[in-house]
């Protein structure tokens, strides 16, 4: 099939108040999931009683287009497609291939835990997907198991990268969240398993995100310990960030053998060049992974917002960002003020 070009208005690019500009979307397209980690979707809480959103609530693909126009007329060019679980929406390649055709969109990427990745990893790449990034805790099943509160194997997880790589993917990320006491022990099975393949590990501090997740400070595993184990064993040294606000930093193995990444929001905050905008399945717009409140868009969309319109809404919401969640936890916040879940918006 062709692919289309819609064009959306020339960048006017546009800043927050801290100086931060606009560069990223990420697109959440449903909030279900088909794993339960404790750490973002406990099964005690989202168990078979619970509502996701019915599919009239979600976004449509020409509303989500509609959004990703009025953000690349702002100045983004990077697309990240998250979930819940992405690859449980209907038809996403269709989706990829509308944003596809988005002049000025220069980068599509999407995160998944990566159980559907083998069957549908052709279709994506034909649709235009540039990159994935797959979610594994662990490569020892009973933890891997654990952590995605279903039992499923990494195996499987492993499969769905192999399934990416055979479908033409490259430079294929896995994002593994250590929390102490549960996988920490496994960190270098998965730097060996990694290194020296064409797939980039990093490694995510354990966050507060959302309300439900029971989060403590020393569940953390600060990146510098675990730097400092994989150090021990192969040398590494620092590089450059690939494009500037990468929220991962990055070490190379001395002996050529690939990098690693940490992403360290908690010990080492980097809001400071924090240019990514959330957006939710049912269309509210988050200035940060922590907000508590988004601004609805689905609503005017539904009413017949015109396209300026919408641009300005999105404008008015980045022009009046101030958010830097991250540099501020440690100071008291407003009790009641409930953070947005994680699963919403995609991580
Ligand atoms: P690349 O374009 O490949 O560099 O993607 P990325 O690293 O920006 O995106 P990815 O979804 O892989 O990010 C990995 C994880 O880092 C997310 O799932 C979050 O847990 C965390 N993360 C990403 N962006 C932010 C952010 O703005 N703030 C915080 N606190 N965490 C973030
Ligand atoms: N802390 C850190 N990372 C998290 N993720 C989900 N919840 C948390 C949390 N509380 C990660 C997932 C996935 C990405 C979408 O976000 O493991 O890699
Ligand atoms: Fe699903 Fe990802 Fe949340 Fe795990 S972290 S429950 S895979 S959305
Ligand atoms: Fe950006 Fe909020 Fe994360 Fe800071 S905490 S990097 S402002 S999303």
């Amino acid at each position: 099939m062709a692919i289309v070009q819609s064009i959306a208005a020339p960048a006017q690019p546009v800043a927050d108040r801290l100086g931060r500009r606009l560069r990223d979307l990420r697109i959440s397209v449903i909030d279900n999931c088909n794993l339960r980690c404790p750490y973002c979707m406990p099964q005690s809480k989202y168990g078979e009683g619970y509502r996701f959103l019915p599919e009239g609530e979600l976004l449509s693909f020409g509303e989500i287009e509609r959004v990703a126009c009025a953000f690349v007329s702002l100045g983004a060019s990077k697309l990240r497609i998250t979930g819940g679980e992405p690859l449980l929406r209907r038809d996403l390649p269709e989706l990829i291939r509308t944003l596809r055709g988005i002049e000025g969109v220069e980068d599509i990427a999407l995160t998944t835990n990566g159980l559907l990745l083998r069957r549908q990893a052709k279709a994506l790449r034909e649709a235009g997907l540039d990159r994935v990034t797959v979610s594994l805790d662990s490569l020892d099943d009973g933890v891997c198991g654990k952590m995605n509160g279903r039992g499923v194997a990494a195996s499987v997880v492993l499969d769905g990268i192999a399934g990416a790589q055979a479908a033409g993917f490259a430079m294929i990320k896995v994002n593994a969240v250590i929390q102490r006491g549960v996988n920490d022990h496994i960190v270098l099975d998965l730097v060996e398993h990694f290194r020296g393949s064409d797939v980039i590990l990093r490694f995510i501090e354990y966050m507060d995100v959302g309300t439900r997740n029971h989060w403590r400070l020393d569940e953390v595993v600060p990146s510098r310990e675990l730097r400092d184990r994989i150090q021990a064993k192969w040398a590494m040294r620092p590089v450059e960030a690939n494009y500037r606000g990468e929220v991962a930093s990055r070490y190379v193995f001395e002996d050529g053998r690939g990098e690693v990444g940490f992403i360290s929001s908690v010990t080492e905050p980097f809001c400071g060049g924090c240019t990514r905008a959330r957006l939710s399945a049912d269309g509210a717009l988050y200035a940060c992974l922590f907000a508590s409140t988004g601004l609805d868009l689905r609503g005017p969309l539904r009413t017949g917002v015109t396209d300026e319109a919408l641009r300005e809404l999105v404008r008015g919401a980045w022009s009046a960002r101030e958010d830097r969640y991250s540099e501020l936890r440690a100071a008291p916040h407003v009790p009641g003020d409930a953070k947005v879940e994680m699963y919403k918006i995609g991580g």
